[in-house]
């Protein structure tokens, strides 16, 4: 199996600057909510000199698009999530759906013998947040986001996962484990153009099921740990994309609230890539037998050292805004301009919308160009 393309990896994300949306301008905003006080006390904060959403109160249009793409990024986590959860999390009423399949969850344990909590808790996030942006939108007089008509994609075979139409497809994923090399890198930043390579080569070079297709793929042993060691890979590649778009929108945030929403939900997606990037560390080398997929031994030669060596888990100051400053421990890459353009590309690329319609990709799209085009001071 090839893929069509060398995957563009979140590196990419600060460099396209995407002015092809349309938001509704704040005083348009303001005027359709009948708000002649507001409008008033915008003159008197203009003249001030202070940023009129921020005293004002108001979120602006360009705050909800930014909150409703969130939501979007959100409800897709929510849904490629649950099937983890179904087949390899704990199986409770706050993560209802699936019945567990238990040689998926053995195998994710040997990255680490709590993966199926671990699993189950990060699928409850992405609900909590997906429904709290969702809400809050709708509360603040917004328009939410449903993408329930695309959820059309099979469920897998295996059993423990429900027969249900699914937004994201597990099954074929192009996962780009760039990120391992990024956050270890000492004097590189994908916010000054810099690329990185990937851990796992082979994850770029083709498809990949991250969860058993049907019990077939539950034997042999290495076929089934790839998958469980594709997963953890994966698992890690979605989350430090998370970790990097949230302080990439929340610089454009003129309401204090959404800023409050942006920075607090941020940090749990890096809570998230945290553990992830040490569970993958615990992914054992192997190659599998069905289709030559190598997990290979990050700690031996040509991998090894401070790029590749597994107990490195914590990011490597790098530099930051500028060479001539100190080197400084950061999120990266978290360049504002294209953010939500660029997680589209990325969600794309790595195989997680094979077989949507282009409507579906078209709507993504369209509230990513939203979010981007929200400016701070509009
Ligand atoms: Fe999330
Ligand atoms: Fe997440």
């Amino acid at each position: 199996m090839t893929t069509e393309a060398t995957s563009p990896s979140v590196d990419n994300l600060q460099t396209t600057h995407d002015t092809g949306g349309h938001v509704t301008s704040r005083r348009a905003f303001l005027a359709g909510a009948g708000a002649a006080a507001g409008t008033a006390a915008l003159g008197a904060n203009l003249l001030a000199g202070a940023s009129p959403a921020l005293a004002s109160g108001e979120m602006t249009a360009g705050d909800a698009a930014m909150l409703r793409f969130a939501a979007a990024a959100e409800i897709i986590e929510a849904d490629f999530w649950q099937q983890y959860n179904e087949l390899g999390g704990i199986q409770d009423s706050e993560v209802p759906g699936g019945s567990g399949n238990p040689a998926y969850t053995a195998a994710l344990s040997v990255l680490d013998s709590d993966m199926a909590q671990y699993v189950h808790d990060n699928t409850q996030d992405e609900f909590s947040h997906f429904m709290f942006l969702n809400a809050y939108l709708a509360a603040h007089g917004a328009d939410p986001v449903n993408l329930d008509r695309f959820k059309t994609l099979p469920s897998s075979k295996a059993s423990g996962a429900q027969q249900i139409g699914r937004l994201t497809n597990l099954m074929e994923l192009t996962v780009d484990t760039t990120w391992w090399t990024r956050y270890r890198s000492a004097t590189k930043n994908p916010d000054f153009g810099d690329t990185f390579p990937p851990a796992v080569p082979g994850l770029l070079k083709g498809q990949f099921p991250a969860i058993p297709r049907s019990d077939d793929d539950l034997k042999p042993d290495r076929h089934l740990q790839a998958i469980a060691n594709t997963a953890g890979f994966h698992f890690a590649t979605i989350e430090q994309g998370g970790s990097s778009l949230y302080p990439s929108m929340a610089q454009r945030a003129n309401n204090r609230e959404v800023l409050r929403i942006l920075i607090s939900i941020g940090p749990t997606e890096t809570m998230h890539f945290q553990t992830w990037s040490d569970k993958a560390g615990n992914a054992p080398p192997l190659t599998d037998p069905t289709n030559g997929l190598v997990f290979p031994d990050l700690n031996s030669k040509p991998f090894g050292g401070e790029d590749f060596q597994t107990n490195l888990i914590m990011p490597e100051p790098t530099i930051f805004l500028d060479r001539d400053l100190p080197v400084c421990s950061i999120i990266r890459p978290t360049n504002t301009n294209g953010i939500a353009k660029g997680v589209v590309d990325f969600l794309t690329a790595m195989g997680l919308f094979r077989g949507q319609p282009a409507e579906f990709l078209s709507v993504l799209r369209g509230l990513a160009a939203a979010a981007d085009a929200a400016r701070f001071g509009e």
